[in-house]
């Protein structure tokens, strides 16, 4: 199957199985926004639970908080988002398309000349590099578009912002969080929630949106720390972390950013990079941040941002290693990995082999047929597990269409009830993945299932 092909087909049961759909499709859609059906927001509501047990509540180091969107803009100007959150923009001045220079460079001569605005703009001219919407050769020279999304707000005078990354409400908390929790050096602050960019080109499905989620951890550490020793720690957990979603380790590789295309907050970057269809591109990012932050809100806010070690009686600023995780894009290497398609009986089965914890629906229980007395039991079935598991009932066509659906949305288990269920209070529970069947005493069902499933 070519690479292509697979997008397109993730994409189609994505959306003929309620996964994700274009938004806003009854007015023609909005440029390259995606809008999470019902098991695509169960699928995704599981990986931020996987993450947040991980990396919050299985931890003694690490506090959660849930900050606000829209933040004071001074923030931005701290963090440096409205002077260098840029990417190099340039229009086709004939069909008014926009394109990301850097991107377009690459595709069509191979060379990496992020950041070199003047050079692209060369480039395009010298190589007669035509537009990939019209054709043409009429390019405005390259410029830097900033991301940050502006809006407005009653009570402030100018714009605000739409917070480009979770980070900025952290940094903004992290004195609240010394004065109120009981926090040791060192120690993390996490926080799961929206992040808007106002990207040049939105692409490849929900690898790069305008609005996704961010799953990001300031990890606050003694500026004398070996912070290369926490860094190669939190890069395994991050890897780890993927391979809970399913992923193969082959699929996974690192990518150190060169020093000349850090983040202006940066000193270390690497990208866990997973192997899409389009190749590998980042899945999360591992920062040292040194003081940057913090020292910068410090600076701005006037704000004293220093921790207090009782040990050594001596203040510092710590200094701030970054696990960040994109949500969206976990989401889409999850679906990724667990998609296969077999030749079963001369049909193909479509399954998603999503890990169970991450699976949006965890059994789904299925009367062989719609005699009352089959539907009673089953219906019976279904309240005593409902409070236990996600489960979904289903009553209409063959069984067969129905295992196939299953198969399709990622169901590790199906509970079929048959008419000799009637008569040895037991049911058929099909594996997804072996498609083996086990007779299971319904009594029993529960705790089978328990075991099954964790
Ligand atoms: N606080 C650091 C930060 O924001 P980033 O690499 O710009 O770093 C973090 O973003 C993660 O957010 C990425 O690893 C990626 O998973 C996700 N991400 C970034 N831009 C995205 C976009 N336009 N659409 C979807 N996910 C995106």
């Amino acid at each position: 199957m070519t690479e292509k092909k697979i997008m397109e087909k993730i994409v189609s049961l994505a959306r003929r199985r309620g996964f994700i759909f274009p938004a806003c499709e009854i007015y023609g859609g909005l440029a390259n926004a995606y809008s999470f059906g019902p098991y695509g927001t169960e699928l995704k509501n599981n990986i931020k639970r996987l993450w947040w047990k991980m990396f919050v509540e299985d931890r003694e180091d690490m506090v959660g908080i849930d900050g606000p969107i829209i933040l004071h803009p001074k923030v931005w100007e701290a963090s440096g988002h409205l002077e260098n959150f840029n990417d190099a923009l340039v229009d086709c001045r004939k069909c008014k398309n926009r394109f990301r220079a850097d991107h377009l460079v690459e595709k069509e001569t191979g060379r990496d000349m992020e950041g070199k605005l003047e050079a692209m703009s060369e480039v395009l001219e010298r190589e007669k590099i035509k537009c990939p919407k019209c054709g043409a050769h009429d390019w405005t020279r390259v410029r830097d578009f900033n991301l940050m999304f502006k809006t407005e707000m009653n009570g402030i005078r100018g714009p605000v912002y739409l917070r480009g990354e979770t980070a900025g409400a952290i940094f903004c908390d992290f004195k609240n969080i010394l004065d109120s929790m009981r926090v040791k050096i060192p120690f993390g602050i996490a926080q799961i929630g929206k992040v808007f960019r106002n990207e040049i080109m939105a692409r490849n499905f929900i690898f790069r949106l305008r609005e996704f989620e961010q799953m990001e951890i300031e990890y606050f550490i003694n500026p004398k720390a070996d912070w290369e020793k926490v860094f190669d720690k939190w890069l395994k957990l991050q890897r780890e972390f993927a391979l809970r979603l399913g992923v193969k380790e082959k699929d996974l590789r690192h990518f150190e950013h060169p020093k000349a295309k850090l983040s202006h907050y940066s000193k270390k970057t690497v990208d866990i990079e997973y192997h899409f269809p389009f190749g590998f591109k980042e899945l999360f990012g591992l920062a040292y941040r040194t003081d940057f932050d913090l020292a910068q809100h410090a600076r701005v806010s006037g704000a004293e941002l220093k921790y207090f070690d009782q040990e050594s009686g001596q203040k510092f600023i710590p200094h701030v290693i970054e696990p960040t995780f994109g949500l969206e894009r976990s989401v889409l290497a999850a679906i990724l990995a667990a998609y296969s398609e077999e030749k079963v009986k001369g049909e193909t089965r479509v399954v998603l082999s999503l890990p169970k914890d991450v699976a949006p629906v965890k059994a789904a229980i299925l009367p062989l047929s719609k005699k009352p007395e089959l539907i009673n039991l089953a219906k019976e079935v279904l309240g005593d597990l409902k409070q236990s598991f996600v489960l979904e009932y289903d009553e209409t066509q063959s069984i067969g269409k129905r295992y196939r659906r299953q198969d399709e949305i990622g169901t590790p288990y199906c509970v079929t009830i048959d008419f000799d269920s009637l008569k040895d209070k037991a049911v058929t529970v099909r594996d997804r993945d072996t498609m083996k069947q086990d007779r299971v005493k319904i009594q029993e069902l529960k705790k089978y299932l328990r075991e099954k499933l964790s």
